[in-house]
């Protein structure tokens, strides 16, 4: 007999409407683990000890988000090289006594690219719009896997010059800061929004780009909605779309998989994820 389960966990502020836990859950049952996924609110002035809480009570990792990203960093005893280079930690994954400190997100976006959309980034000329945390995981991901040119376009320089300054080293990145509209050219393989717009509750926002001579597949990083006003413009056009839901998934699957050492059944994670959408 074994009573003990095996905790898993999400730190964040505010972190009640995050729905990864019960997406993780479900996966946990499917694959017959007696796991528990917790979602705890932790203030910033609370983190460090969180995380020596989780050593403590010998939790196999831990999801970070919203404001810990970044906080998370020090108390940890390793990053992974993606991590690294992104500077942001999005899962903690324990190793021995150790906690090693991974970002996904990223990872989750190209797992989607080759597995769903059946694009191979290497050798692709990328459009990313934004340069937040997400922006950042994707185009280290998108350097590492050798495409052949990436142009971030985001309104302030302030924020998009350190991001290209960062990954020079990794390939060929370049940016252009967003006045009007941007118009993406027929010779653009992949568009990307990494910003928040179209973010629920703005549901009617959009990035402003000329699709008019896009040839391009287009992803959103946006989740909620699943098909955000950009991809239903994109769509109407004959563009092939890779949704944000499809990135939310694929980066707990691989959280998964990086914590209990088995294939997560997606299906379940995809279905109960939108379920869990519906219902908020
Ligand atoms: N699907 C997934 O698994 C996943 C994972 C992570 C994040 N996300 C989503 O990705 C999006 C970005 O997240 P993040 O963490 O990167 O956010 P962030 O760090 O706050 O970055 C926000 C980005 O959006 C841009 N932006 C915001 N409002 C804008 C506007 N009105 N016009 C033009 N640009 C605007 C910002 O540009 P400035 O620099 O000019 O302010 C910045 O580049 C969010 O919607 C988030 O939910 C999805």
């Amino acid at each position: 007999m074994n009573f003990k389960a095996e905790l898993v966990a999400c730190f964040g502020q505010p972190v009640a409407e995050n729905p990864t836990g019960v997406m993780q859950e479900a996966a946990f049952a499917a694959a017959g683990l007696n796991w528990r996924y917790l979602t705890v609110e932790v203030p910033p002035a609370g983190l460090s000890d969180a995380v020596r809480g989780a050593r403590a009570m010998g939790f196999q990792g831990f999801n970070c988000t919203i404001p810990h990203k970044v906080a998370v960093v020090p108390f940890l005893d390793e990053l992974s090289k993606e991590a690294k280079i992104i500077g942001a930690v999005n899962t903690v994954r324990r190793e021995g006594s150790r906690f090693i400190g991974e970002n996904t997100d990223g990872k989750g976006f190209l797992r989607g690219l080759t597995q769903d959309a059946q694009m191979d980034p290497a050798g692709k000329r990328v459009v990313l719009l934004g340069a937040g945390g997400a922006a950042r995981a994707i185009a280290t991901e998108l350097l590492l896997a050798g495409v052949a040119e990436l142009i971030v376009v985001n309104r302030s320089v302030d924020r998009v010059a350190p991001m290209v300054d960062d990954l020079k080293p990794y390939g060929p990145i370049r940016y252009v800061p967003w006045r009007v509209h941007y118009e993406v050219r027929p010779e653009t393989d992949l568009l990307i929004n990494a910003t928040s717009l179209g973010l629920y509750p703005n549901v009617d926002w959009m990035p402003d780009v000329d699709l008019s001579r896009a040839q391009c597949l287009v992803a959103d990083a946006v989740f909620n909605p699943p098909v955000t006003k950009f991809l239903a413009a994109a769509q109407a056009r004959g563009l092939k779309t890779l949704d944000g839901l499809t990135m939310l998934v694929y980066q707990g699957v691989i959280g998964f998989e990086m914590w209990t050492g088995v294939k997560p059944d997606e299906g379940v994670m995809k279905r109960t994820l939108l379920d869990a959408m519906v219902k908020s």
